[in-house]
């Protein structure tokens, strides 16, 4: 039986439309988890999409995946570059896991250039904006298909 796909977001991704909105866009929360939701049902999948500022929360949705999850996506936002205790939960799931950026890390400050999560990462989606949460969708879908 398949299970759902999570899609975790951390910290300051509440306020996805407000925050800074010449690097994130002008889509809110609530919309990107609408969008997310339509992509996922044109593919038959079911998605979990939650946002936490909180590190241990994080944690503890990453605990579930490893028998809840046939998939994670995640942006870990600022956690992405400085949380080691996320990249130790994410290497004890099983499946697929897709690293997601809104902004392109790389392009911007140099403490933005390290993530820990890459070691844990399938594969990683940067810079193309809240479109690339759509992207990951179909890109789990394919490696889900693959396996
Ligand atoms: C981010 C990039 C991170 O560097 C930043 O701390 C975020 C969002 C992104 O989606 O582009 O909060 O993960």
């Amino acid at each position: 039986m398949s299970k759902p796909i999570f899609i975790l977001n951390g910290p300051n991704l509440n306020l996805l439309g407000t925050r800074e909105p010449e690097i994130y866009g002008h889509t809110s929360l609530a919309d990107l988890k609408s969008m997310c939701e339509a992509r996922a049902a044109n593919l038959d999948l079911e998605i979990f999409f939650e946002q936490s500022n909180s590190e241990a929360q994080i944690i503890d949705w990453i605990h579930e995946a490893i028998n809840g999850a046939d998939g994670i996506i995640i942006n870990p936002a600022a956690f992405t570059h400085t949380s080691l205790a996320i990249l130790d939960a994410l290497k004890n799931v099983k499946c697929p896991i897709i690293e997601l950026h809104i902004s392109n890390p790389h392009t911007r400050e140099a403490f933005r250039h390290h993530s820990y999560v890459t070691f844990a990462a399938t594969g990683m989606i940067a810079g193309l904006g809240v479109n690339g949460y759509v992207l990951a969708i179909d890109a789990m879908a394919d490696l889900l298909a693959a396996d």
